[in-house]
């Protein structure tokens, strides 16, 4: 027998910047270039942000002389798939890009995991830069290189960890944003300030009209907070392996609602169900002082996040919930508050008080 070592140790820095401002994207393709990510840049867009965005860019790019492509594909969820991944890849083929180019994803969560998971694949890797353009993706998915599309009934089943090399954020962008996905955005904001910080919940308590109209001073350090946190906890445990998972508060009844509603809401409305009834379970099980409860509560109640009723079956939810990829065994795993800015994680949360909260939360929220 002859037996090998392929040693393999290495240390890589994979840090960037994220950067937060007003009027960026008048000046993003002088970051671009200036940046050198890449011999030839292609721009990846959704239909709708191509057309607000990505067009005025690409021409930017070129008038700034930088060799630029666009590519763009339908605009929704069901564009975050095997068929279109495969697609931009062969478009990618037909424009001779390699691994010295780099793509530039343009718009919400959706292109961003979408282009981050053809970055991480396309001949092996090639870099990727976010401009995400929904409250959504400014405050979670362009930061933390999670990357990935769906399959069938199974969200974000085939993807990988691809960091960017870079987040632009111009939250100029969220102008033209739907209220409802601007809602969206704002639950995965609240869940910011529950999982790490006290103060900034408090500023979320004063600030709602100020974010609702897109106040820029109150956007920009809402954006940047949200970032600071999920950044601090990516450099911790940038695999999931442990830290990492107290982001998916609110997520892991979230989750089922989304799939159970099939997609109807939007992932941050079905995210503040999933909070009001992590904070219902954590206080009923007296790990989450009445006082921080009630403020919870409260705050969900102000920015109108998971307050209609749902006609959805308590059950159907924890048959959902239960098999999810991110438990084992069969049993959930909860993020439950312990006071605000505070969790644990639990997997020993009694089904039929499960059960019974949820009914409470679907009846009325
Ligand atoms: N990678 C991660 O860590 C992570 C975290 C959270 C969510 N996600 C993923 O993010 C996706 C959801 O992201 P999303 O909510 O941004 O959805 P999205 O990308 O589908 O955008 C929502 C809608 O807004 C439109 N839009 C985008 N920017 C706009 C703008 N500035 N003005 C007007 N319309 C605009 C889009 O065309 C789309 O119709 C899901 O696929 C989810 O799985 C990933």
């Amino acid at each position: 027998m002859q037996s090998l070592r392929v040693s393999l140790r290495k240390e890589v820095d994979a840090s960037y910047d994220i950067v937060v401002d007003s009027g960026l994207l008048g000046r993003t393709a002088g970051e671009l270039a200036r940046g050198r990510f890449g011999k030839r840049l292609v721009l990846v867009c959704d239909e709708t942000t191509r057309a607000l965005f990505g067009e005025t860019l690409l021409a930017d790019l070129r008038a700034a002389d930088v060799q630029a492509d666009l590519l763009s594909v339908p605009a929704g969820e069901q564009s975050k798939c095997l068929a279109v991944f495969e697609r931009l890849c062969g478009d990618l083929r037909d424009l001779r890009i390699s691994r010295k180019d780099c793509l530039v994803a343009v718009g919400g969560g959706m292109v961003g995991d979408l282009t981050g998971f053809v970055a991480g694949c396309y001949m092996r890797g090639l870099p990727f830069v976010q401009v995400p353009t929904t409250l959504l993706s400014q405050v979670d998915s362009s930061v933390g290189g999670k990357v990935a599309v769906n399959l069938p009934g199974a969200k974000n089943y085939i993807g990988l960890f691809h960091q960017p090399k870079k987040v632009l954020v111009d939250v100029d962008t969220l102008a033209s944003l739907p209220p409802r996905e601007l809602d969206s955005g704002l639950a995965e904001v609240l869940k910011y300030a529950v999982i790490a910080d006290a103060e900034f919940f408090s500023y979320l308590e004063d600030k709602r009209d100020a974010l609702r109209s897109l106040e820029r001073e109150a956007v920009i350090r809402t954006v940047a907070t949200c970032c600071a946190i999920k950044a601090s906890i990516v450099e911790r445990d940038e695999r999931e392996a442990g830290p990492r998972m107290v982001l998916n508060y609110g997520h892991t009844l979230g989750h089922a609602v989304e799939d159970a509603m099939h997609y109807a809401l939007t992932h941050g409305e079905c995210v503040a169900y999933g909070m009001r009834a992590a904070a219902r379970l954590a206080n009923a099980m007296n790990l989450f002082p009445a006082a921080d409860y009630h403020r919870h509560e409260q705050l969900l109640d102000r920015y109108g996040l998971a307050v209609a009723p749902l006609d959805l079956d308590p059950d159907e939810l924890l048959r959902i919930a239960s098999g999810d990829k991110k438990n084992s065994g069969g049993r959930i795993t909860f993020i439950l508050p312990t006071s605000l800015g505070q969790t644990t994680r639990r997997d020993d949360v009694p089904q039929d008080l499960v059960r019974s909260v949820l009914a409470d939360t679907l009846r009325r929220a």
